[in-house]
């Protein structure tokens, strides 16, 4: 599906219906990279759509990985991914760099599963993803046996030469689910049982990917073991809908009077939920079923109604649970109340510096906003205008603007919003699908 740079949003009255939001990109990428490094034949139904996940196949598929895609059994499902695996340290030396496009995820775990190969790899990227830090893997990786230079020992480009990997115990200063997974990828495949001990918890699909292919992992508090040495074996799988981009219809639902939405398939990690938590304390109507689990992923049906719109504190603890959600969670200030973020610091190191940028284009519209260092103010005065705003090249700028805009007075211009395709090429699809608005007002 090809989105146009330019869309333009018109404003809604509420959003209504029924939604499948797209396969979960944190899980999809784990189980490209690990379907690539298992023994035997990998099937993986509702693989994310976009082009963050797209790069994870082309990088296993140039490491040796065979991986095709064959139509799904519906046409209102993703493609199935087939994935050969080569087996434990069994991947082959690349012809040429590795390209992971604007993926952050792609570039640090992948780097934790080469890093135990025995030759040289290259990975680069975006202009985005260029500027990205990648200190944070270095530094276990080079301690593992690895050896990796990098731009200012900290940017992309990446060469690293893989070697026989000895495990660490190891405690990073900033939660991060790419950095614990990027060691315990690489520590699956080291001499000995590596720990990693975090200093607040993160996303745990690593951990549940990793037993789900057969691996032993356990976790107890905050620290995570893993014996290395394992042998995964492939299976067949199926995604969860991811709840990162459910969250966009979440608020849009929250914010609008009379608007009632339920997400059927999405994925309820407790890990990834409290955004759910957070909408309830911001007022909005939340229930969520898990109905099922697949691949010891819970997985249910999310409805969002509207409520009372109340001030809301997202305080430095809740962070790294709600990390992806918050420049969305920041346009429900433009609705009503406000919303304070602090200790959020992370987000100016996203795919675009997602404090600035998300204040300076919330303002553009008419609302609000100041910046902090490590977080940002929106406050709901006057209705938002409409206008032009840039989506930075930042998927979740993209989509927190299109939803924003659905308050304005206006229409609000968004260059830029092909962004969507990183991670929900359908997003203004099923937005225009689900918006109720006044007679004879269309979306573009
Ligand atoms: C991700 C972890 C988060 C998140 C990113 C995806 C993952 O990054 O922002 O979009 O799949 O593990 P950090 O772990 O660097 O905070």
């Amino acid at each position: 599906m090809r989105v146009a740079d330019r869309v333009t949003v018109s404003p809604a009255r509420s959003v209504s219906g029924v939604l499948r939001v797209p396969g979960d990109k944190s899980i999809s990428h784990r189980y490209a990279l690990l379907a690539a490094i298992a023994d035997g034949r990998s099937t993986i139904a509702n693989y994310a759509p976009g082009a963050d996940c797209a790069s994870s196949l082309a990088c296993v598929a140039a490491l040796g990985a065979i991986v095709s895609r064959t139509p799904a059994p519906r046409d209102s499902d993703a493609p199935l991914v087939t994935i050969d695996g080569r087996g434990a340290r069994g991947l082959r030396a690349a012809a040429a760099p590795l390209d992971c496009g604007n993926s952050g995820s792609t570039m640090r775990m992948l780097a934790g599963v080469i890093a135990a190969h025995p030759f040289v790899t290259t990975l680069i990227g975006d202009a985005s993803l260029s500027r990205r830090p990648m200190r944070r893997i270095i530094g276990p990786l080079t301690r593992m046996g690895a050896t990796i230079t990098a731009a200012d020992a900290d940017r992309p480009p990446l060469t690293i030469r893989g070697a026989d990997l000895t495990a660490i115990d190891f405690a990073p200063d900033t939660p991060s689910a790419q950095v614990k997974s990027a060691v315990l990828l690489a520590g699956l495949q080291a001499r000995g049982a590596t720990t990693v001990t975090e200093p607040a918890s993160t996303r745990d699909h690593t951990e549940r990917a990793l037993s789900a292919f057969g691996a032993s992992v356990t976790t107890s508090g905050r620290t995570i073991t893993l014996s290395g040495g394992q042998r995964l074996t492939g299976r067949s799988l199926t995604v969860p809908g991811d709840i990162s981009s459910a969250a966009f219809i979440a608020v849009a639902a929250a914010v609008l009077p009379g608007s009632d939405v339920t997400i059927t398939h999405v994925g309820l990690n407790p890990s990834r939920a409290a955004l759910l938590d957070v909408l309830r304390r911001f007022g909005a109507n939340v229930d969520a079923t898990v109905e099922d689990e697949w691949n010891g992923e819970p997985v249910g049906r999310l409805r969002v109604r509207y409520g009372v719109m109340r001030d809301l504190v997202i305080a430095p603890a809740e962070v790294p649970e709600v990390i992806d959600e918050l420049p969305v969670l920041g346009t429900l200030g433009c609705f009503g109340g406000s919303v304070t973020v602090s200790g959020a610091g992370e987000l100016r190191v996203k795919e675009s510096d997602r404090i600035a940028e998300l204040v300076a284009g919330l303002r553009a519209i008419g609302a609000d906003a100041d910046e902090r260092p490590d977080g940002f103010q929106i406050r709901s005065g006057s209705r938002l205008t409409g206008g032009t705003v840039h989506a930075r090249h930042d998927h979740r700028l993209a989509m927190a603007f299109a939803i924003a805009a659905l308050g304005a007075t206006g229409p609000t211009h968004i260059e830029g919003a092909d962004a969507v395709a990183v991670s929900y090429p359908g997003f203004f699809t099923d937005l225009d699908r689900l918006a109720q608005r006044p007679e004879g007002s269309t979306r573009a």
